[in-house]
């Protein structure tokens, strides 16, 4: 079966490519390589043996989108990863982000709707539920106002894909509300590869460990939780890839009544932001410089994922540590930096 994976030389992209093909997929990928490096491709195929079919475009162009898809009929499903995701810009870019998250969206959708059946899969986000009521976080927990442009995105790309589903009884989609994703292939063959300066904490973490970054701001420590530091829910990357797949056999079993469902993966655990500082210290021996700064706009204080409906309807579970997580986000910043 031929899966198109837009975004797929990303970090979660490039993760779930590898499990699709290890699967028995076929693979197309289509990046515009603004967040990504084609030598990720070198990276799949030295892990899968298997080089997917790579095409540079940008979606934003709707007539890119048509003559791809009047190429390539026999693909079954698409899996949607490819959107602009840095919260900040969100806010001072709202149209780069409303055109890029949600135009491309209604193109893709556009195209499947043609098809006598198809599946899409797409990359939401924890993000949807702001600061929860209550933790652990279900999927029925109540979406709050979007705090950002980016936020926003994924509320509606869910609304759209649900809208369109109810017309569409031949389409089958899955939104994955993804928590926080650290860590890279243990092949070291792929991994995270941050544009400039990382937004995300593991990063920074492994990049001030290896001896890129001064030092490590932590932002605030005067939460109402056990050590004062704000609580996620992170997740292997490749636990998350392998969710992908899981989602990916449902939609084209396609024995759920439902045609539009919602799924949010994390491990169930929260950590803190000392949690995993002293994580990176134990896998990797090093005491990492950081200082406690104060707070950064717009962070909740926790959320961490209930994954009952994960593991008991798509059957699967994530598998690794927050120890084995960031050992294989540290063994891959030493190998890229060496
Ligand atoms: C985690 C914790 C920070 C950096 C974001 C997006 C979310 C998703 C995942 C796309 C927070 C603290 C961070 C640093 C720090 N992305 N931190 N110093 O904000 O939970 O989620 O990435 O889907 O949509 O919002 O992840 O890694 O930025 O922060 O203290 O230098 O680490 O305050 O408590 P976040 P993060």
């Amino acid at each position: 079966m031929k899966i198109l994976v837009t975004g797929g030389l990303g970090f979660i992209g490039s993760h779930t490519v590898v499990e699709l093909q290890k699967e028995g997929f076929d693979v197309v990928i289509i990046d515009d390589l603004s967040n990504a490096e084609e030598k990720v491709l070198d990276g799949i195929l030295n892990i899968t043996g298997k080089k997917p079919v790579f095409e540079q475009f940008d979606l934003r162009d709707k007539s890119k989108v048509e003559n791809f898809f009047s190429r390539h009929t026999d693909i079954e499903g698409v899996i949607h990863f490819a959107a602009s995701k840095a919260v900040g810009e969100s806010v001072e870019k709202p149209l780069l982000y409303y055109e890029n998250n949600l135009g491309v969206l209604t193109y893709l959708l556009q195209e499947l709707s043609k098809k006598g059946k198809a599946s899409l899969i797409f990359s939401s986000s924890c993000t949807v539920y702001g600061q929860a009521d209550s933790m652990p976080i279900t999927e029925d927990a109540p979406i709050k106002p979007a705090e950002s442009p980016y936020g926003n995105t994924k509320q509606v790309g869910e609304e759209i894909i649900r809208d369109t589903c109810k017309v569409t009884p031949h389409l089958s989609a899955i939104a994955l509300r993804y928590f926080n994703p650290i860590g890279a292939h243990p092949s070291v063959e792929i991994g995270e590869l941050p544009v400039g300066v990382p937004q995300n904490l593991v990063p920074f973490i492994t990049q001030t460990g290896i001896g890129m970054r001064e030092q490590l701001s932590v932002y605030g420590d005067d939460y109402p939780t056990e050590d004062g530091t704000c609580i996620r829910d992170y997740i292997h990357v490749v636990d998350l890839a392998k969710a992908h797949v899981a989602a990916l056999r449902r939609l084209v079993k396609d024995e759920n009544g439902e045609n539009y469902e919602v799924f949010n993966l994390g491990t169930g655990t929260g950590s803190s932001v000392l949690d995993v500082i002293k994580s990176f210290e134990r896998v990797s021996g090093k005491k990492l410089n950081y200082k406690v700064v104060s707070r950064r706009e717009g962070d909740v204080i926790e959320a961490y994922a209930d994954t009952q409906k994960a593991n008991t309807v798509l059957g699967w579970k994530a598998q690794s540590t927050l120890d084995e997580a960031m050992k294989s986000a540290w063994d891959w910043e030493q190998k890229i930096r060496n």
